[in-house]
């Protein structure tokens, strides 16, 4: 028997406006045991490991990331407009065309290119505070980890970086729950940063160099190519999705560390375990805890007719607490043998994250360099997080003390 989405009797997902995400985690694993979806304020939402998996693998549920700015209230057509041919929220034949001429450039070969620049980068940050043993850690790691290596990633010169480090910034303001009243500042990094990528596109055809760009160039499936306006796409995606999320992620790890300084010290023993650290941090506490969906069609799902247009949230931090999946997911455990099913951290299916073995090749070598360099951390003061509300969450301060002279 199929029964009709309004229905359904599930448990209802409360507006977690502030609050820690420890509380939030806590009631969501209370909700996921009773079913694989609940109700929340727009539609509904996948709670099990199972049931996350299910809509982020069925093409029907089509991605709704595109629409986060109509639901901050954004009416702006021009600024709309921009948003629709992003990687992000295409759907069908178009996604499927971007992922394949843009998959190779991001492939594990790709990211390990980077990983001697960036460890000059991770020491180069940390350097300064070595002498100290006291850093805050979010401005002073954080924060300007991604930057020079997106850069280096595209073959932006390093005299550019204070430039693309305040577009990006600005681009990513529309995470920032601000967005009315930021999309004047949004729209105008989008342009500056869309004319200095054309820039670039320009001088990479004439002269092609060892670096993403050139490679999404001359990027060519049976005869297709990518255009200059899905170039600087791209690039935008690139820094949407590869900033924030790694630089959150990072302060995170450092976050569940100090809560588990005995892990801490054995990573530094150890840093052939610092694969599986990031792996383990990112289950037990990834930055992105859900993204969306809405139903392209009527779809059918487990019994229940869910109607075109019925918005689907996945909470990907509540599969990763699916014991089912990960026996005792309570417990943040390094040493964890990885099972068949991976964390949700970086999404599934078709939007799985495209940068995922950048990040991952980003994560591993801070990780491999910090607990050396950093041993014997602890909390130097409170540390403060973002809202819970926010969709890239993480410490937006964190003051630590360590051994020094390391
Ligand atoms: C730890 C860091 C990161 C996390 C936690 C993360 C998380 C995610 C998640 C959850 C998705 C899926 C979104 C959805 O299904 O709606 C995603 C997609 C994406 N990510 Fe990441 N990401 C990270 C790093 C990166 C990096 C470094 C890049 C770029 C170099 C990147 C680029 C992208 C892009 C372009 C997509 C869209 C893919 C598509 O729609 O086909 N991400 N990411």
């Amino acid at each position: 028997m199929v029964i009709h989405a309004s229905e359904l009797d599930a448990p209802v997902v409360p507006l977690f406006e502030n609050g820690d995400r420890q509380v939030r985690r806590a009631v969501m694993r209370e909700i996921a045991a009773l079913g694989p979806v609940a109700r929340t304020d727009i539609g509904f939402a996948a709670v099990q490991y199972e049931s996350v998996v299910k809509v982020l693998r069925d093409k029907r549920w089509h991605s709704a990331v595109g629409f986060a700015a109509q639901f901050a209230g954004v009416t702006d057509e021009e600024f709309l407009s921009r948003r629709r041919i992003s990687i992000l929220s295409a759907e069908g034949d178009t996604h499927v065309r971007l992922r394949r001429l843009v998959a190779p450039a991001f492939s594990p070969r790709s990211a390990d290119r980077l990983r001697p620049f960036m460890r000059e980068v991770v020491n180069g940050l940390l350097e300064p505070h070595t002498a100290s043993g006291t850093v805050e850690f979010v401005s002073a790691v954080c924060e300007p980890y991604p930057i020079p290596i997106i850069c280096e990633l595209l073959g932006a010169p390093k005299s550019d970086w204070q430039m693309f480090s305040g577009w990006a910034t600005d681009v990513l303001r529309v995470f920032n729950g601000t967005l009315v009243e930021d999309l004047p500042v949004i729209m105008k990094a989008q342009d500056e940063l869309g004319e200095y990528v054309r820039g670039l596109i320009a001088e990479r055809r004439d002269k092609p160099a060892d670096d993403l760009l050139t490679d999404l160039i001359v990027a060519e499936e049976s005869g297709d190519r990518l255009t200059t306006d899905e170039l600087v796409m791209m690039v935008e995606a690139v820094i949407v999705g590869g900033t924030d999320t790694t630089r959150n992620q990072l302060g995170l790890c450092l976050a569940v560390f100090l809560d588990h300084p005995d892990q801490w010290a054995m990573l530094a023993d150890d840093p052939g375990l610092a694969p599986r650290a990031v792996e383990e941090t990112m289950r037990y506490f990834g930055a992105v805890n859900g993204t969306i969906r809405y139903a392209s069609e009527d779809i059918e799902m487990d019994g229940v007719l869910y109607p075109k247009g019925t918005f689907m949230s996945t909470s990907l931090g509540t599969a990763n607490f699916d014991d089912s999946v990960f026996p005792g997911a309570g417990t943040f455990d390094i040493t964890r043998e990885p099972v068949g099913s991976p964390h949700m951290s970086f999404g599934s299916g078709i939007h799985y994250c495209l940068g995922a073995s950048l990040a991952r090749a980003e994560l591993q070598e801070a990780l491999t360099i910090l607990p050396r360099r950093m041993p014997g951390i602890a909390r130097a003061g409170a540390t403060v997080m973002k809202p819970a509300t926010t969709a890239i969450f993480g410490p937006a301060a964190m003051a630590l003390s360590f051994d020094p002279g390391h």
